[in-house]
């Protein structure tokens, strides 16, 4: 059974990975900080799994304690690293803190690979690093546009740390997976987003707005130049962005990659605006959203959706569920946690 490493296992994406991993059968190590979860998560990826993968509350610029951990896990196969600050604003107002984290982590991460003899790793990117595209749909062609925040540098800069480790040890094998907009939850409502403090991203203020805890939705800029004058984006369901993750790996367990250094766009290929997706969810949840239209929000790109040709036909992974689906487990969610 191969052994996986997940840093920021109890997060977001990092959760439904590891459900997603523990029930294809790896066996799975998750590291987190909790800076951005809770240690309750673990219980809720028992309750999914019925398995309870060891765990270990440490910070990967802890250079010492990531040490301990290795030598506590032996055999770890492969690394999939979730675990970095992603609050674009936050990143804005504190960029050292930004470049530490979520730099520094990799690099202790990529050490410590190096001595033990790892060679697979699974990297989270982001689409950020295409800024605004002068062509839609994203290719992974598309230049990479200077960074509109610390935190979308540090991806850029992440993935160039990447490529120049697999330059410099051939038998290092990395996928970089640029996520688009993940949103949703599994279907049991018992791991989904928690956002700390007031939501940036859309999908959880929509279902913060609908459960009462928000009085009011602003949707960001109505004079964009798409159809309905609100931004675009690539919305993907956390599970399909899970299984992304584990079709990843099996590529580099299974040696399939092209070159040791390989990214793909993850996202479903559809560009999906603000006030669509607040239709959406008033649809298929059958109620009512208190919403108004507000001025844009500095920073954001108008709109951004992915050509998923290559992840569909060299990755062979494509995502299968829609925006319904996304904002029907999204809304199971608030409520379930929200009671
Ligand atoms: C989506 C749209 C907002 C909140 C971010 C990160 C990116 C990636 C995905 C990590 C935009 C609008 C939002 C609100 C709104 N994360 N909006 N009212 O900004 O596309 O991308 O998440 O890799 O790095 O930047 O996602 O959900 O914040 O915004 O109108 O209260 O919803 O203006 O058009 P974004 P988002």
């Amino acid at each position: 059974m191969a052994k996986v490493l997940v840093t920021g296992g109890l997060g977001y994406i990092g959760s439904h990975t590891v459900v997603t991993l523990l029930q294809q059968n790896f066996e799975v190590v998750i590291v987190d900080d909790l800076s951005n979860s809770q240690a309750s998560v673990l219980d809720r990826v028992e309750q999914i799994s019925g398995q309870r993968p060891p765990f270990y509350q440490l910070n990967l610029c802890d250079e010492s304690a990531v040490e301990q951990m290795f030598d506590k896990e032996p055999g770890i196969d492969s690394i999939i690293h979730f675990a970095a600050s992603k609050a674009v604003g936050e990143s804005v107002a504190k960029p050292l803190l930004y470049y530490k984290n979520n730099l520094l982590s990799l690099i202790h991460l990529l050490e410590q690979m190096n001595q033990r003899g790892i060679t697979d790793f699974v990297f989270s990117s982001s689409c950020t690093v295409y800024g605004q595209p002068d062509k839609l749909p994203v290719t992974e062609q598309s230049p990479m546009k200077p960074a509109e925040s610390p935190y979308g540098n540090t991806k850029q800069v992440g993935e160039q740390i990447l490529q120049d480790a697999c330059r410099a040890y051939p038998s290092l094998q990395v996928i970089a997976l640029r996520y688009f907009n993940p949103v949703g939850a599994h279907e049991s409502a018992l791991i989904g987003e928690l956002p700390t403090g007031v939501p940036n991203n859309l999908v959880p203020f929509i279902t913060q707005t609908a459960a009462g805890l928000r009085p009011q939705l602003k949707v960001f800029g109505q004079d964009y130049d798409t159809p309905d004058g609100t931004a675009v984006r690539d919305y993907i369901h956390v599970v399909d962005l899970a299984e992304a993750h584990e079709i990843a790996l099996r590529r580099l367990m299974n040696d399939k990659q092209k070159e040791n250094f390989e990214f793909f766009n993850i996202g479903t290929g559809e560009g999906h605006s603000v006030l669509e997706v607040v239709k959406t969810f008033e649809k298929v949840n059958d109620l009512s959203l208190n919403y108004e239209l507000a001025d844009r929000r500095p920073g954001d790109v108008e709109q951004v959706y992915a050509d998923t040709h290559y992840a569909n036909t060299e990755l062979g992974w494509k995502a299968t569920r829609n925006l319904e689906e996304m904002l029907t487990s999204a809304w199971k969610w608030q409520k379930r946690i929200s009671q």
